[in-house]
């Protein structure tokens, strides 16, 4: 019986954690973006000294991130954006693609 619940639970975690890793937890992106991304690109993401992000699709924001932490120029002041990028965890950056398309 408890053999059972620990598998349970087990199988549900897991279940979890792949579903945040494919889809982003905008809550967990939300608290990452006012700690980290806020002083570049306005509190709602409406962009600032870096582009708005607000209502970009999830891909999107995930594909640029990707660029930055691969090290890619991208635009004239990709020196600014790719060490905060290279900061990021994959799961982060699903996580941050997930709250600011969702603005
Ligand atoms: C020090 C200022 C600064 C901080 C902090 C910062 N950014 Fe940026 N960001 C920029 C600038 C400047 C650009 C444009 C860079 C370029 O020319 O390639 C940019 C570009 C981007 C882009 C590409 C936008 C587009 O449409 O091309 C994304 C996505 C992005 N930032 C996300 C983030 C996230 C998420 C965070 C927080 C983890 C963050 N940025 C923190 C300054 C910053």
């Amino acid at each position: 019986m408890k053999k059972n619940l620990i598998a349970l639970l087990s199988i549900s975690l897991i279940a979890m954690a792949t579903t945040t890793m494919a889809a982003g937890d905008p809550i967990a992106g939300k608290y990452k973006f006012k700690v980290t991304c806020v002083g570049c690109h306005g509190s709602n993401a409406e962009g600032m000294v870096g582009p708005k992000l607000a209502g970009q699709p999830a891909k999107e924001i995930v594909r640029k991130l990707t660029e930055y932490r691969a090290g890619k120029q991208r635009g004239p002041m990709t020196s600014m954006m790719a060490p905060m990028a290279q900061g990021l965890t994959e799961t982060e950056v699903h996580n941050l693609a997930a709250y600011v398309s969702g603005l």
